[in-house]
């Protein structure tokens, strides 16, 4: 059990977050706990905030300085618009899977799956290929829950999109993470693929108690892979409680003129939300 569990603590805790960017408003006093254990799908039209409430989780932007608080796994990452001290310690216990896969093309999977564990390899050695037979073994572990060991060295680039989304998950894995935040890791991958990326992250986070918060413009996915659902708009949450519970209304008023762009996810998630809670009605502007 990571140590957030065991004090009680929230694996993620946001205070009165905001962040202006020269005048536009991208975070809006955003209040959220998320529980260790917990996975949470974070959904918004485009342009609503989701990356970068992501990136203000782990410090790699800093709110406005008036207030606003993050803490994750019971340490601070930021106040009042300014870093917390040492944060590289918390940084290393939450794992980043992003919609690009980040993976060096030219290396094998099992180098750039290595790289999760950097600070326990050295980086020479990890560049240079030499593990030792412990690392490669944690390696291939990780590649094999994620259905991939067949691929450990082959160069990355020569993996589909999907394969190259697991790798990074299986990164995450090798590195340990209690959190992992995932920023559209769909968004350019098939149906099937996708499907296979969201089992994986859902088998990570129910089998080792790992936190996952995944942003996702497939609100069908959300509400299928997702018990908590969190949902921006301009930069506010305007929604956090049970994907089930989304409605087609919320979906509507959350999309507004991108609706159309969504149609089939939107149309999607809205049968899938009748499905489950009969009584609503089907079309989106009900
Ligand atoms: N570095 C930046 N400089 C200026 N404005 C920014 C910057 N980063 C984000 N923004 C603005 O903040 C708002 C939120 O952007 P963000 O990228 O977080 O949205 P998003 O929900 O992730 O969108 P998408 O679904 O398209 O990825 C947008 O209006 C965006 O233009
Ligand atoms: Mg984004």
């Amino acid at each position: 059990m990571n140590e957030a569990a065991t004090a009680g603590t929230p694996a993620i805790r946001v205070n009165a977050l905001s962040k202006t960017f020269k005048g536009c408003t991208a975070l809006d006093s955003v209040s959220i706990a998320i529980a260790p254990g917990e996975m949470v799908a974070l959904i918004g039209a485009s342009g609503s905030g989701k990356s970068t409430l992501l990136r203000h989780l782990t410090g790699l932007a800093l709110g406005d300085d008036r207030m606003g608080r993050v803490e994750v796994l019971g340490t601070p990452v930021q106040a009042c618009g300014r870093l917390a001290g040492d944060i590289r310690r918390t940084r290393s216990r939450v794992g980043f899977v992003f919609q690009q896969f980040n993976l060096v093309g030219r290396l094998p999977v099992m180098t750039n799956v290595l790289a999760g564990s950097l600070g326990r390899v050295p980086l020479w050695r990890s560049m240079t290929g030499r593990f030792t037979a412990e690392e490669r073994q944690l390696a291939l572990d990780a590649l094999d829950r994620v259905g991939i060991a067949d691929k450990a060295w082959v160069r990355a680039s020569s993996l589909s999109g999907g394969q190259q989304q697991r790798a990074a998950i299986a990164r995450t894995l090798v590195q340990k993470a209690e959190v992992i935040l995932a920023d559209e890791p769909i968004a350019s991958l098939d149906p099937v693929s996708s499907r296979r990326v969201m089992e994986t992250l859902a088998r990570i986070n129910a089998e080792d108690g790992v936190t996952v918060v995944v942003s996702l413009h497939q609100v069908d996915f959300a509400i299928r892979y997702c018990p908590r659902t969190i949902a921006l708009k301009k930069g506010a949450v305007i929604y956090d409680g049970p994907s089930a519970a989304l409605t087609p209304r919320l979906l509507q008023d959350l999309y507004g003129s991108q609706a159309e762009e969504l149609g089939s996810d939107l149309t999607g998630a809205a049968s899938f939300v009748t499905g489950l809670r009969p009584g609503y009605a089907l079309a989106a502007n009900a």
